[in-house]
């Protein structure tokens, strides 16, 4: 799909002026992902003291609550907080929007603030990052309440056993959810249809994480002749479950909120026949196309950004300066070549130049 279909069309700020775009920013506020912002810019903390808790950004009190009970758990959401970050940057690196804006959290721009497809994607990916990241310190031991993955119950066949220290999926999704779904369940969360759109697309990411549990194996035998193998669960990592959900990112569908018999419940805008799907991402308002700098959209634009001559895809000249064509530069590097090895056991190496062309956006 090329990504000039993907950020969607302008409709939001186009209709109704002004006034209706601050009306929208006041209302779909979005408070699902402050938690991101939970050091700010502040010294890392020590975990051994509950009232640290207290101290954090962006967290409800629900959150604050569940710091206070899982001290032990904090060092592994920082992580995936960590994780998060640059995972969305890493796969968006290639988008005119391309993820920068997280590093603001817990003060967001308006793409990340309303209810953006933007949005979306870092809701399922934070989600996934801290179920992912919690099955993986279950395995490594970090963690005193939890270790390794239940074994699967299908008796392991003759071709391998099941054996090392899977992750612990199971406790990375219930340990997980309660921390990133808890700003929708707080009493201060926001309007209900933002609400509903911020668990939706946290149980996406969860299910991108649950997919995305393989088997490994380790090969045993005389000199890796496999005639004994072990396996175990083990998660992909999180930049592969990242990519999944910029598939979805890239199909995400629009919603709005209907009453359904009793119920209020999220329907597509364009075919509001039917539920939502489980497996697709929603969003509430369309995003800018991120060509032009406007703060107030929370678009940073794209000049400067760097691009590729005649590559057709998103990050390609002509996508990503959206025709306003771009200035090209050349850059020396330096590298290391003529290596050669040196029995026994060094390398040595010439520096050679290289001259590349690069092409920025006017
Ligand atoms: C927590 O760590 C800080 C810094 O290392 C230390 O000063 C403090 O006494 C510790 N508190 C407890 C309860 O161990
Ligand atoms: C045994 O497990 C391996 C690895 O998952 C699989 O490729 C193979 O088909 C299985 N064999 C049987 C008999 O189920
Ligand atoms: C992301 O976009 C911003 C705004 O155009 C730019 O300043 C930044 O360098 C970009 N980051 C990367 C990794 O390309």
């Amino acid at each position: 799909m090329g990504a000039g279909a993907g950020p969607g069309a302008q409709d939001v700020m186009g209709r109704g002026g002004p006034f209706a775009a601050v009306f929208l920013g006041l209302w779909q506020l979005s408070a699902g992902i402050q938690w991101l912002g939970l050091l700010g810019n502040g010294n890392p903390v020590a975990w051994n003291e509950s009232q640290y808790c207290r101290l954090l950004n962006g967290l409800v009190p629900e959150q604050i609550q569940l710091c206070r009970r899982n001290l032990e758990l904090m060092p592994t959401i920082v992580r995936a907080v960590r994780e998060t970050k640059a995972s969305c940057q890493r796969s968006f690196a290639d988008m005119r929007w391309n993820c920068s804006s997280i590093e603001q959290a817990p003060n967001f721009s308006p793409d990340l603030l309303k209810g953006t497809r933007e949005l979306a994607f870092v809701s399922a990916l934070a989600a996934a990052a801290v179920g992912h990241s919690i099955a993986r310190s279950c395995a490594s031991g970090d963690l005193p309440t939890c270790s390794c993955g239940a074994v699967p119950d299908d008796i392991s066949n003759s071709s391998f056993r099941w054996g090392g220290c899977g992750d612990n999926l199971h406790y990375g999704l219930q340990m997980g959810s309660a921390f990133t779904d808890a700003p929708m369940k707080s009493r201060k969360a926001g309007m209900q249809a933002t609400k509903l759109m911020n668990l939706h697309n946290n149980a996406v990411g969860r299910q991108a994480l649950i997919d995305s549990l393989e088997t490994k194996c380790k090969c045993h035998g005389i000199s890796g002749s496999c005639s004994v193998k072990t396996c175990w669960k083990g998660l992909q990592d999180l930049d592969s479950i990242a990519q999944e959900l910029k598939m979805k990112y890239l199909g995400a569908v629009k919603v709005i909120l209907r009453h359904m018999g009793l119920r209020k419940q999220l329907v597509p805008k364009e075919l509001d026949i039917r539920p939502v799907q489980e497996a697709e991402l929603v969003y509430l308002s369309s995003s800018p196309d991120y060509c032009t700098k406007n703060p107030k959209v929370g678009s940073q634009g794209t000049q400067d950004r760097q691009c590729q001559k005649n590559a057709v895809g998103s990050d390609g000249c002509n996508l990503m300066c959206c025709g306003r064509g771009y200035n090209a530069y050349t850059q020396i590097l330096l590298e290391r070549c003529h290596c050669i090895y040196h029995w026994c056991c060094y390398v040595t190496c010439k520096k050679c130049e290289r001259t590349v062309e690069r092409y920025v956006c006017k």
